[in-house]
């Protein structure tokens, strides 16, 4: 099969992060929770990554005088979907295109900026990649930043300036890093993805914080069996797959959750699904194909295995695991656990034993879910039903639900423990998906706007969620699919941004909205916050034109057309936003339409098998951040359709070469694809005056 028809789940799949938090004073611990009230050093505030403060001075009283205290525009094109990190009175966000940003804490001030100038032409996956960061980890005078292009990068964090840089994966080889380092134990874990192509192994790096030296490597899956295996693991991995299988499959990718625990000094790797995606593509007679879609614990000094829970085994709807999970300490049963939390794509709601990975409760559904029943607590496993099993119903299909995208994706939930609740952000709509076996080679199709034509549910929603109860408290519908991560605090406050610019704050206990402002930007990232000089800072980073959020973001957040920008919010903050320019949703008349039905739909297929919506949209329905909207292409510019899809014309700015996957006979229809798209968007949007 072809590296290219795998693609097809990847449009809007997203990946991967980590971070840590160092403890002043102490070379190699990092603190479950903020080390201190002034600092926010790692993506969950502590290692636990509860995105949860102590702090109360914003509160469910004082909330309503919460303002505006500065923001600061910020020099990309692409959005921003990091959490803002705080040490010494100094903001680090993380951006785009290999950005790291320091701006001072009380003025905004921009202090320095470092950029890591990401070597394109590098593939298809790391361009995409590259597009989106979700953020640093801080470790005593370093910040760590990852690149779409693999490298690892150790920044002194008072001038910016690089330490050492390592490469953890390859490039060229179909792998790209959008996640954050975490930290711990001194060292630093980094993870990688391939877009979900499945291309190859994914894998953890552990390095040396300290020196950049190579410490481990843990491969989530086996590879060819004829080579020596890594480890034990690998071996007993291997006979979980079908036969071959390192021949055409791939993946395990963790791209997001890896989170390192100080109180049993393992790191829980979240990994993604094995590709090809429809199952029966993949080769037959295996079993759970560890360690895909798992939780995987490793000690944190070896990266040797400890355990592993697998959430969706035989998977076919591309249900990763690695959301990140928040580590806790509950009372379940009379008895104290130290548990993981976790609420992987194919929604339910797990709590794993952080010792050993066993079930603690029984996992509970977090929205409706058609592709299994129950989980099994004798076994621990999915009781699978009929109805999502798109693969045997070929080109009828069937309704999915959860989406390939999750019932939640990488953005962070929070979990308070006054309230004891998880505050998650779910994307709650099905899609359909099919195969047309007589016409495809297994290529998944799928209609991300089936529950639009439909009238199925379609939304984001903020879930608060018992862990011990695994039930659901309150619930909000806050938008379309695809919001923004959560941060509660000890005030009772739960803050949330959503892709069509707002950023909300609600009740934590009762999930009534106390606070709501216009941020013009699209938010995707968690906020954190600090309290430094008696003033306690809310921070978000905003601004959706990112491939992370294209064909969501883009589609429905015509109000949230705002730049990249860093937000400070604090009590009595009296700062405006400039007014935002409406959004262009004009567009300029096409070039003469092309073709037939049949012609089009030809060229709709190329779209959607070479991939071109991880980066256009789906559909070509994007074009936000550093990738234009190909709806707003000139006759000029499809003069040069050949040079620029084939020849490479626009190589060094990451758009792929396709000379190899597109020939020149196939170019007029993917044109003609193209030009009706935007014939489309012309028609319905408003004409221009
Ligand atoms: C990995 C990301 C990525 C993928 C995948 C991708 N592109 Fe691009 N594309 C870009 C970037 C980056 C540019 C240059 C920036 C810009 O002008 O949009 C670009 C530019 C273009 C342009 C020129 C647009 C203009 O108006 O100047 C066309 C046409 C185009 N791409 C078509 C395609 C087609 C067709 C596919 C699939 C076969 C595809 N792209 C896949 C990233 C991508």
């Amino acid at each position: 099969m072809n590296i290219m028809q795998r693609l097809t789940f990847a449009g809007l799949l997203v990946c991967a992060v980590p971070a840590a938090l160092a403890n002043p004073g102490s070379a190699t611990t990092v603190a479950a929770g903020p080390t201190s009230n002034r600092e926010w050093r790692l993506i969950g505030g502590g290692a636990y990554e509860q995105h949860y403060s102590p702090l109360k001075q914003v509160n469910d009283a004082t909330v309503g005088t919460l303002g505006l205290a500065w923001y600061a525009d910020m020099p990309t094109t692409d959005g921003l979907t990091g959490v803002p990190l705080v040490a010494g009175g100094v903001v680090y966000q993380s951006g785009a295109l290999g950005m790291v940003w320091a701006h001072d804490l009380k003025t905004g001030k921009l202090l320095w900026s470092y950029d890591a100038k990401i070597r394109f032409p590098t593939g298809l996956v790391a361009s995409w990649g590259a597009r989106l960061s979700r953020g640093l980890a801080l470790w005593q005078d370093t910040v760590l930043k990852a690149t779409g292009d693999c490298r690892l990068i150790a920044l002194n964090r008072r001038t910016g300036t690089r330490l050492w840089e390592a490469q953890s994966c390859d490039p060229l080889a179909y792998k790209t890093i959008t996640g954050a380092p975490r930290v711990g134990a001194g060292k630093v874990f980094i993870g990688n993805s391939n877009a979900d192509s499945g291309v190859g192994r994914g894998f953890v790096d552990a390095y040396d914080i300290g020196t950049g030296k190579h410490l481990w490597r843990f491969y989530t899956i086996p590879g060819d069996p004829a080579q020596p295996f890594e480890n034990p693991a690998m071996e007993m991995a291997s006979k979980t797959w079908g036969k071959d299988y390192w021949k055409h499959s791939g993946g395990g990718s963790p791209w997001e959750g890896i989170t390192y625990d100080p109180k049993t000094n393992l790191v829980y790797i979240g990994t993604d699904g094995p590709a090809p995606f429809a199952p029966t593509t993949r080769e037959s007679g295996g079993g759970d194909e560890l360690f895909t879609n798992a939780i995987v614990a490793v000690n944190a000094d070896t990266g040797a295995y400890v355990w592993h829970y697998s959430t969706t085994p035989g998977d076919g709807w591309n249900y990763a695991a690695t959301m990140p999970v928040v580590i806790a300490d509950l009372v379940i049963g009379g008895a104290q656990r130290h548990v993981i939390l976790s609420a992987p794509k194919n929604g339910f709601f797990y709590v794993l034993d952080a010792r050993n990975g066993k079930l603690v409760n029984e996992p509970k559904p977090i929205l409706p879910v058609n592709w299994a029943s129950r989980i099994d607590m004798k076994t621990g496993r999915p009781v699978l039903t009929q109805d999502a099993k798109y693969w045997e119903k070929g080109k009828e299909g069937a309704v999915v639900s959860p989406s390939p995208m999750g019932a939640h994706n990488w953005m962070p939930m929070s979990y308070s423990p006054e309230t004891g609740l998880v505050y998650i952000p779910v994307t709650d709509y099905p899609v359909h998906a099919s195969v047309d076996w007589a016409n495809s080679v297994g290529r998944v199709d799928i209609d991300f706007y089936y529950a639009l034509t439909h009238h199925l549910s379609f939304k984001g929603t903020l879930l608060a969620w018992d862990p011990v109860k695994q039930e659901a408290r309150w619930r909000h519908d806050v938008g379309p699919p695809y919001e923004g991560g959560t941060l509660s605090t000890a005030g009772n406050l739960v803050f949330q941004g959503t892709t069509t610019g707002t950023f909300n704050a609600y009740r934590a206990d009762t999930g009534e909205r106390v606070w709501s402002y216009p941020t013009a930007s699209g938010i995707l990232g968690a906020p954190s916050t600090v309290e430094v000089s008696g003033r306690q800072y809310i921070l978000v980073a905003a601004g959706s034109g990112t491939t992370s959020a294209v064909g969501f973001a883009t589609r429905f957040s015509g109000r949230a057309s705002g730049p990249p920008r860093l937000l400070a919010f604090a009590l009595n903050g009296s700062a405006k936003l400039p007014a935002t320019a409406a959004v262009a949703e004009t567009f300029p008349q096409p070039p003469a339409p092309l073709a037939d039905a049949a012609v089009i739909a030809r060229g709709k297929a190329l779209w959607d098998e070479n991939g071109c919506e991880l980066c256009h949209g789906v559909g070509a329905i994007g074009g936000l951040g550093s990738v234009g909207d190909l709806r707003r292409t000139n006759a000029a510019t499809y003069d040069l359709f050949a040079d620029i899809v084939r020849g490479g014309l626009y190589k060094d700015a990451g758009m792929p070469v396709f000379a190899d996957a597109i020939t020149d006979a196939d170019l007029p229809a993917l044109k003609a694809y193209l030009i009706s798209v935007a014939w489309q968007a012309y028609r319905e949007a408003p004409q221009a005056p």
